[in-house]
């Protein structure tokens, strides 16, 4: 980050927190959006969620990747010009750059500034040669289009991790939408999409015995409390995470385990016993359902890799 405009975007940046937890607290069903998970800690805390050995989706996709790492980097061709979304420590992207071809840049975009501009520093000592050009960015929100290096011969949007399943199905549509005009002409957009499974599985991944997910979903609270002078009693809230079977998604909740009165930037607001506070959706899209609202956002559905249990998937989408 620069300077001045650091610290205005910063200030920004804060105020649209504060609008909208303010706005999701006074809605009901009470919900928090999701992308705010994802202060230091929160990032930290989702890093080790994907070590967990309830939480399948890393390893699935990982194995995945890793089988299929040759044939995509194939298909993609010589210097391609990979802008990775929701970058966080760009693990599984290594997957991909150990296969690509002579890539000509990796631009890895992530809401999280500091945990960006670590991961970045991280895989440049990792791989001397490559052109690393991070942005800090919301990648839910529309983007200033970037030109490619003059070497690069396309662009691959890779959006790994299941991420689309915590967008309601029409803003997946929308962002798929976005995604493609960000590839371009010619460009390609590969997307990990989390499979329908077993209830038990689903459950036991986003409620792990070590309480790693709970502790990821109270911080959303600890984070509000320090930003928006909060006094929400953390430990009074209790984290759920039920699957909606009719829906195919997981709703991540925090339940009040008390009649109680919290403040947030200057607000009361009472909470009854039991009442919810949503405050993340992961959907979990079927093959060809997935591939129906890619073709709804202009998209090419091209191959579908799935790993050996067949737990998660990765599309290929021709832009
Ligand atoms: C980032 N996203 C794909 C994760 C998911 O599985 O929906 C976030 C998460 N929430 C709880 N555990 C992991």
């Amino acid at each position: 980050m620069r300077g001045s405009e650091s610290i205005s975007s910063f200030d920004h940046e804060r105020s649209r927190f504060e609008q909208d937890v303010l706005r999701g607290l006074a809605t009901w069903p009470r919900s928090l959006p999701c992308k705010y998970f994802y202060d230091e800690r929160g990032s930290r805390l989702f890093d080790r969620i994907t070590t967990l050995a309830e939480y399948y989706p890393t390893r699935a996709e990982t194995s995945l990747l890793q089988e299929h790492a040759r044939e995509i980097a194939t298909r993609l061709g010589r210097a391609v010009d990979l802008v990775e979304l929701g970058s966080g420590s760009s693990a599984k992207t290594r997957i991909l750059l150990d296969a690509l071809i002579a890539p000509a840049r990796y631009v890895p975009i992530d809401i999280s500034a500091k945990y960006l501009a670590e991961s970045a520093r991280r895989l440049s000592a990792s791989y001397p040669s490559l052109r690393v050009e991070p942005r800090v960015a919301d990648y839910a929100r529309p983007m200033t289009p970037f030109a490619m290096p003059r070497v690069a011969t396309r662009r691959a949007v890779f959006f790994p991790g299941s991420s689309i399943g915590n967008f309601e199905p029409d803003e997946a549509i929308v962002f798929l939408d976005r995604a493609r005009q960000i590839a371009g002409r010619g460009g390609v957009v590969i997307v990990g999409v989390d499979l329908p499974k077993d209830a038990a599985v689903i459950e036991a991944a986003y409620d792990d015995a070590q309480g790693v997910t709970a502790a990821f979903n109270r911080n959303l609270l600890v984070r509000i409390n320090r930003e928006l002078d909060g006094d929400f009693d953390v430990d009074a809230f209790a984290h759920r995470a039920p699957w909606d079977a009719a829906r195919r998604r997981v709703e991540m909740q925090l339940v009040s385990t008390r009649a109680q009165s919290v403040r947030v930037a200057g607000r009361r607001f009472a909470f009854a016993e039991d009442e919810v506070i949503v405050t993340e959706h992961c959907y979990k899209h079927g093959i060809e359902d997935f591939r129906a609202m890619a073709r709804a956002a202009g998209l090419g559905a091209g191959p579908v890799w799935t790993d050996s249990e067949v737990r998660v998937s990765l599309h290929w989408l021709d832009a």
